[in-house]
């Protein structure tokens, strides 16, 4: 057998991402009760050396996406979208906590729709989320207490 060998690509798809490492995980939208505004939640895990800031949000279905914190039984826009990822780190955008805010909808999102959300980074290439929608009552059954 002809001992030739191929180095398979090493995954780096982009080139440009200088040393980090993201990984959008458990993100959902709960279906909305008006068509006005929408939350969604998920979780972004930086595998790599260098931390990184998510900068802004843009989905296809609204044309404003903000970060919201949650306190108490309000929520009010964080005024910056800036969010930093630690290295070895995470930013987790859960219920009751900090989410994602979907305002001026350009329809609104039914369970079982997916919604498509475009992360923009300070260092990484921007990441294409399809986002499912949920019930409006859905809670992840085991990423919440991790
Ligand atoms: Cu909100």
């Amino acid at each position: 057998m002809a001992a030739v060998l191929t180095l398979a690509g090493c995954g780096d798809d982009s080139g440009g991402s200088e040393g980090t490492a993201l990984k959008v995980d458990s993100a959902y939208m709960p279906q909305p009760v008006t068509a006005a505004m929408a939350a969604g939640y998920l979780v972004i895990e930086n595998d790599g050396d260098t931390p990184d800031t998510l900068r802004s949000v843009t989905s296809d279905i609204a044309q404003d996406v903000t970060i919201h914190t949650t306190s108490g039984q309000t929520m009010e826009s964080a005024g910056s979208n800036d969010r930093g990822i630690p290295a070895h780190g995470r930013l987790v955008l859960r219920s009751g906590g900090t989410h994602l805010m979907f305002e001026k909808l350009k329809r609104k999102p039914k369970e079982g729709e997916t919604v498509s959300v475009e992360l923009h980074f300070a260092k990484t290439d921007p990441v294409k989320v399809e986002m499912p929608v949920k019930s409006a009552t859905y809670q992840p059954a085991s990423a919440s207490h991790q």
